[in-house]
C-alpha cells in the first residue's frame, strides 16, 4: 500500500495539463469517487490495525498534495485567461493620441518668439474692454466710425463695456501703469460685429507689438519690421511701407511684403502687384503717450499691429478663414509637422 501512495505520490507531483479540460480529467482520475485515491482510501479497511496510523497519514498527504496540485495548474489556466481576455499585446504601447496646436497658435507662438529675439516681452489685457481702452486713450474721435455699432460689440447696449476691437487696447493698459522703457509684444483675441465669410470673422486674433523709449525712431520701426518680415517668412523677403492714417500713431504706415508666393514676380494670390499687405504700424502719436502719463516731449515710440489669421494664411495658404474655428480634425491634423 505504501508503494502505490508513493508511486502516485510522484505521478501527482509531475501532474501537467494544457487546458482545463485535461485538468478536469486528471481531477476526476484521481479524487473522484471511482478515482484512484478513493480507490486507495477504500482499501484503507484492509491495511492491518498497526500500520493504520502511518499508511492513513501518507494517504491525506497524498490527498492533500494531489488537490493543491490540481488548484496550482487551475490558477495558472485563469491568469493566461485573464490576460487574454483583458489585453491585446499587439496594440501600440501609447494608444492616446496627441493633440497638435492649432494654426493660430504656433503662428501667434513664432510671432512672439521673433519679437521675443529683439528684447520684447509678453503682455495681456482683457476682451471685455471699456471705451477709454479700445478708443479714447487711442485718439479716436468722438465721431470715429469705429465706434459705430456696426463694427463694436457693446455689451447690453451700454457704450461703455465692449468687446475689444483690437489689441492695441493693451498700450494703454501698460503704459498707464509703467513709464519706459516699455518695449512688449500683445497677442490676444479681438471682435468685430462683421458677417462671417470666407474672408471676414466675427472674431479673429491680434499680435500688437509698441516700443516706448527716448529717442526711438521711424528707422528703429523699420528695422524691426524689416528683421520680423525675413525671420517669418524668408530671408529674401522684402518689405515695403505705404502712408496710412491710424488716429493713434502719426505718421502711420502700412506694411507690404514681397509676395511669399509668387516670390514678388507677381500671381493671382497678390493680383499680380508682386506685394501683399500685413500690418499697420506708425510712431506713437503723442497725444496717446499724454494720455497715458507719458511725457511725450521726453518718449517716443512706435507701435505695430497685425492680424495673426492673415499671417497664417500667408505662411499656410488657408483659403478660408472659417476653417480656423470650425475645429475639423483633418485640417488641423495637417500642421502635426509644424509642431
Ligand atoms: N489696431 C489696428 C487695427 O486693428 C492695427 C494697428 C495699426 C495697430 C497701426 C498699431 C498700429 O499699433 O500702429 O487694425
Amino acid at each position: 500500500m505504501l508503494d502505490k501512495i508513493n508511486a502516485l505520490l510522484q505521478e501527482v507531483e509531475q501532474m501537467k495539463a494544457a487546458n482545463a479540460e485535461e485538468l478536469e480529467a486528471l481531477r476526476i482520475k484521481y479524487l473522484s469517487k471511482k478515482g484512484e485515491i478513493s480507490a486507495l482510501m477504500n482499501d484503507f479497511r484492509n491495511v492491518a490495525a498497526d500500520q493504520k496510523r502511518e499508511v492513513g497519514k501518507y494517504l491525506n498527504q497524498l490527498k492533500e498534495t494531489t488537490q493543491n496540485r490540481i488548484n496550482e495548474l487551475k490558477a495558472s489556466f485563469e491568469n493566461v485567461q485573464t490576460i487574454n481576455d483583458d489585453l491585446d499585446l499587439t496594440r501600440t504601447a501609447y494608444p492616446i493620441e496627441l493633440g497638435t496646436r492649432h494654426p493660430l497658435s504656433l503662428v501667434k507662438k513664432e510671432i512672439c518668439d521673433i519679437f521675443g529675439r529683439l528684447g520684447f516681452s509678453i503682455a495681456e489685457g482683457p476682451e471685455i474692454e471699456d471705451d477709454w481702452h479700445v478708443f479714447s486713450s487711442l485718439n479716436f474721435a468722438e465721431d470715429h466710425p469705429a465706434r459705430d455699432m456696426q463694427d463694436t460689440f457693446f455689451i447690453q447696449h451700454n457704450p461703455d463695456v465692449l468687446l475689444r476691437t483690437h489689441t492695441s487696447s493693451v498700450q494703454t493698459r501698460v503704459m498707464e501703469k509703467q513709464q519706459p522703457p516699455i518695449r512688449i509684444i500683445c497677442p490676444g483675441r479681438v471682435y468685430r460685429n462683421e458677417a462671417i465669410s470666407y474672408r471676414a470673422h466675427c472674431f479673429f486674433h491680434q499680435v500688437e507689438a509698441l516700443y516706448v523709449d527716448k529717442n526711438v525712431s521711424f528707422a528703429d520701426l523699420k528695422q524691426a519690421l524689416l528683421f520680423f518680415a525675413k525671420e517669418m517668412f524668408s530671408p529674401e523677403t522684402k518689405i515695403r511701407l505705404r502712408p496710412s492714417y491710424f488716429p493713434f500713431t502719426e505718421p502711420s504706415a502700412e506694411m507690404d511684403i514681397s509676395c511669399n508666393i509668387c516670390g514678388g514676380k507677381g500671381c493671382p494670390f497678390c493680383k499680380g502687384t508682386g506685394w501683399v499687405e500685413i500690418l499697420g504700424c506708425g510712431m506713437v502719436d503723442p497725444n496717446v503717450l499724454e494720455n497715458c502719463g507719458i511725457d511725450s516731449k521726453v518718449y517716443s515710440g512706435y507701435a505695430l499691429g497685425m492680424g495673426i489669421e492673415r499671417i497664417t494664411n500667408l505662411k499656410y495658404q488657408v483659403k478660408d478663414l472659417r476653417m480656423f474655428s470650425e475645429n475639423d480634425i483633418r485640417f488641423l491634423r495637417q500642421f502635426e509637422s509644424a509642431n
